[in-house]
């Protein structure tokens, strides 16, 4: 393939993303545009007409923007964001706790407004915004050394309202979060319904997440103080150790339960085929009473004898065994897979690269729903048409997920090169093929959001232009192939140091 030259394009998405996209508030920078605001056709000097949403900060489209902030030199852009997200938590009595999809600022009175749902096309609320939000705060503290940020009483009360949504009785045993359509990155209706995969693995790096944060408060107080008994009269702080304690026992019972319901592979589908039905009961090898007529043919093909992945959803009877790009990448970043289970997975995506990178790294799902599924399950959502926008269409915002998750699987890898050499160089390749595509295509056609078709060849039918995770992705893909001892950036503490500062807790008593 050709290899373009990736200054120009590089300094031009650094121009849009510095110089276009970031919004302000009282000369404050709040964030950027989910997607740049247009000239008007009919009259270019007029201030644009607000496009829906578009011109709004999300926090999910801002998550790779502070991510490569902070990568630049920028962390006071990550920590004031952080800051603003944590004064719009919602302190209503029915949604308490949860962070908006989006905000906007009120040219009039310059405040910030918030959408948590109540104004978005089909009122969907998206959760993934709440669980993003702890992420990027464990990654600030974790890459400056800010300790002190995540100490202040405001932050820690944050966490607490955060961890109140997630750790309270409910009317399922399941560790998963279960959520309604749309709840996260596609939030139109696309049968996703229930356990989606995106939404638990965030959950589980926000639980991780949390704990660390609650243990850098905590440590000072309680374990390293000689007040510490004294300490334990204040209410706030038995809740710390309370949350710290329940989060982790529920982050070690998640990650279980994906391994043993999400993660399949050519043997484990086998065991699933055969499995009996209507089985009542503790001990039941199919509790979720699933019927082999639900697990897709494509599946042997897809699979092959070396691939495996987390499948998007399980709900009793009805699996989703939709590939997801973004739920497995964060599978793999956040460790809930293993090291093999990684390996499998790249190299399901290597067998898999017509499908899933095409034209246009990286396609959002596969395969997409079809007709009659489409009309049934999606309530004939146009936008959502087999092989478009969220259904089966390509993102290149994407990208640079896949990127972390093979970059840090090679940096600890220990296994000897000449074992695993060939899937490394495969891997290389195909990254930088891909990098070459978004070089080439983004700038020429103006930065669109997603593509359609089978092979994303064709700009989305719907997709708006100079939309700011599609230019911020490509200057972050650049990034960690220039750097790629950076994808640590998003590194989780492992499950085992959660456990054992965890037990630092087990014998504090209070009664
Ligand atoms: C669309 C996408 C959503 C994104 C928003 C703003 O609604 O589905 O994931 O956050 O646009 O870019």
């Amino acid at each position: 393939m050709a290899r373009f030259d990736s200054v120009q394009s590089i300094h031009h998405a650094r121009h849009l993303l510095y110089d276009k996209s970031i919004v302000y508030c009282r000369d404050r920078p709040v964030g950027t545009f989910a997607a740049l605001p247009q000239p008007r056709r009919d009259r270019p000097d007029a201030p644009p007409d607000p496009d829906l949403n578009y011109n709004e900060v999300f926090i999910r489209d801002n998550v790779p923007v502070m991510i490569y902030f902070l990568l630049d030199g920028r962390a006071d852009l990550l920590r004031d964001f952080l800051d603003i997200c944590l004064d719009l938590q919602s302190t209503d009595p029915q949604t308490e706790g949860i962070f908006p999809s989006s905000f906007y600022v009120e040219p009039n009175s310059q405040t910030l407004v918030a959408d948590y749902g109540q104004r978005a096309i089909g009122r969907v609320s998206s959760v993934d915004a709440s669980l993003w939000w702890p992420i990027l705060a464990h990654v600030y503290v974790q890459r400056t050394g800010d300790w002190s940020w995540s100490q202040q009483p405001k932050v820690q009360e944050g966490i607490q309202r955060f961890l109140r949504l997630i750790l309270h009785p409910w009317f399922r045993h399941a560790p998963t979060l279960y959520v309604p359509d749309g709840a996260f990155m596609i939030d139109r209706p696309l049968d996703v319904w229930g356990a989606p995969l995106e939404i638990q693995t965030l959950l589980y790096g926000a639980l991780l997440s949390s704990v660390v944060l609650i243990h850098s408060d905590l440590k000072e107080k309680v374990i390293g103080s000689t007040a510490g008994s004294a300490a334990l009269t204040d209410p706030f702080i038995r809740q710390q150790i309370w949350q710290l304690r329940y989060a982790t026992a529920l982050a070690r019972r998640l990650r279980r339960y994906l391994l043993q319901h999400y993660w399949i592979n050519g043997k484990t589908i086998q065991i699933l085929r055969r499995r009996p039905t209507d089985q009542y009961g503790e001990r039941v090898s199919n509790e979720y009473n699933i019927r082999t007529e639900t697990i897709p043919h494509w599946l042997q093909a897809w699979l092959g004898d070396q691939g495996g992945y987390l499948i998007g959803n399980i709900r009793t009877g009805r699996p989703d065994f939709r590939f997801f790009s973004l739920g497995n990448c964060l599978g793999a970043i956040f460790d809930v897979l293993t090291f093999s289970q990684q390996r499998a997975l790249f190299q399901l995506v290597l067998n898999n690269q017509a499908d899933l990178f095409g034209e246009m790294p990286l396609r959002i799902c596969h395969p997409p729903l079809d007709a009659s599924d489409w009309r049934n399950k999606t309530g004939y959502d146009s936008k959502n048409r087999p092989w478009c926008y969220h259904n089966g269409g390509h993102w290149p915002c994407l990208l640079w997920y896949f990127v972390v998750a093979v970059l840090r699987h090679q940096q600890t890898s220990t296994t000897p090169y000449y074992r695993f050499g060939h899937l490394h160089e495969s891997l290389w390749d195909c990254l930088q093929d891909a990098y070459q595509v978004l070089l080439k295509r983004l700038p020429e056609q103006k930065w669109p959001e997603y593509f359609d078709g089978p092979t994303g060849v064709w700009l989305g039918q719907e997709a708006r232009l100079y939309q700011t995770w599609t230019f911020t992705g490509l200057l972050l893909v650049h990034h960690f192939l220039n750097k790629p001892a950076d994808a640590t950036v998003l590194d989780m503490p492992g499950l085992r140091s959660i456990l054992s500062i965890e037990a630092q807790y087990q014998d504090l008593r209070w009664d």
